[in-house]
């Protein structure tokens, strides 16, 4: 037999979606200001000085010492599960372990859940300015994006979500961060959040609650505690929309801003009903989280650190907020405007119309 040989190379075809793909503007920006001698403030990454190191490595090295299948291909580990629900109450949120689906970070949570809710070609609800992880995250469906703008001092604009659902718009899911948004800095208002739950209802529109800032509220008028073992009216402020509704809400959570985003470690809250189906859709990406991370941070947890670290997080990242919030009144223009966040690692700011941010960064970089 003879193989017929062409005369160009034949090219590779790549899926529709993937030929649309560009690079990430914010890994552009992080390409450059890595270089040496530049602060970035541009991603959220936290700051390593934070990790719990020590701590981290004494539970590592009790799991490895004590438990010989922690590196064997496992289920989900039911006392980080149980963890978990603590956690979760903690923010105000009843649930159970049956309700705990574990992942490897919220992106994956998110991952799954456009999966297992967004056809080809469906519809998506997201703000105009929004996590760039979650358009990743639904761009290989080439959804029909319907986009809501945000208010930067209450959140998302609820009256647009509602004519978009009034007009018969009916997306695969609502995607938010309630509190501390990236890259907004902006939490969505008690108000807010109550509309948001009966549209979901009302409409049958689930809504995917990313929260991996709702633990780093700043200052301790602010903080977790007072929030919560409190009645007042501000205690109710803050409390996920996972709280005040279990079905149609998907609550994500992370441990990757208040332990260490190298754990790769996240959950999900769902119903019940729904976790098998997860897991089937989850096993085609990873098969399963770590169960060394997962062990290993159950055990952190059992020794007690985590309210301890959170305390300190709040303190550190309150205080650079504060740092540049000043800096900011200090040294930007006056017509220059600014979130003012309660919580997480995001500061958006706008300057006057006619200043071209992308031309000021090279500008910085270059004379600075
Ligand atoms: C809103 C939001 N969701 C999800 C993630 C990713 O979290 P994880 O590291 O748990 O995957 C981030 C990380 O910056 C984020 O800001």
């Amino acid at each position: 037999m003879t193989l017929l040989i062409q005369p160009t190379s034949p090219e590779l075809q790549l899926a529709d979606w993937a030929r649309t793909m560009s690079r990430s503007v914010l890994r552009q920006m992080i390409a450059v200001v890595s270089q040496p001698g530049i602060l970035s403030f541009a991603g959220g990454l936290p700051d390593p000085e934070l990790f719990p190191t020590q701590a981290f490595a004494e539970a590592m090295a009790q799991v490895l010492a004590t438990d010989g299948l922690a590196l064997q291909y496992r289920p989900p580990f039911p006392p980080l599960k149980r963890h978990i629900v603590n956690l979760m109450a903690q923010r105000g949120v009843t649930c159970t372990e049956e309700q705990v689906f574990i992942t490897t970070g919220a992106q994956q949570g998110l991952n799954v859940l456009a999966r297992l809710l967004l056809n080809p070609g469906g519809q998506v609800m997201l703000e105009e300015i929004v996590y760039t992880g979650a358009q990743q995250a639904v761009a290989p469906f080439l959804p029909d994006i319907l986009t809501v703008p945000t208010d930067l001092q209450s959140g998302i604009d609820v009256d647009a979500v509602e004519r978009h659902l009034a007009q018969g718009a009916r997306p695969a899911f609502l995607y938010l961060i309630p509190e501390a948004h990236n890259p907004l800095g902006v939490s969505i208002s008690r108000d807010k959040r109550t509309r948001l739950v009966e549209l979901a209802r009302f409409y049958g529109v689930p809504i995917v609650e990313d929260d991996p800032y709702g633990f780093l509220t700043y200052g301790d008028d602010w903080g977790m505690e007072s929030r919560l073992l409190s009645d007042s009216a501000s205690s109710l402020q803050s409390l996920p929309l996972r709280a005040l509704d279990a079905e149609w809400v998907f609550y994500l959570g992370s441990f990757s801003k208040i332990l260490a985003p190298g754990l790769r470690l996240g959950w999900l809250i769902a119903p019940e009903w729904l976790i098998p189906r997860l897991t089937v859709v989850k096993e085609a990406g990873d098969l399963e989280t770590s169960g060394l991370m997962q062990r290993a941070v159950a055990a952190y947890l059992d020794a007690g650190h985590l309210p301890g670290h959170l305390a300190k997080l709040r303190r550190a990242y309150g205080r650079r907020r504060d740092a540049m919030l000043s800096a900011l009144a200090c040294h930007f223009p006056a017509d220059a405007r600014w979130t003012e966040p309660h919580g997480g690692m995001f500061i958006w700011v706008e300057l006057p119309d006619g200043m071209d941010t992308a031309v000021l960064l090279e500008t910085a970089v270059a004379q600075e």
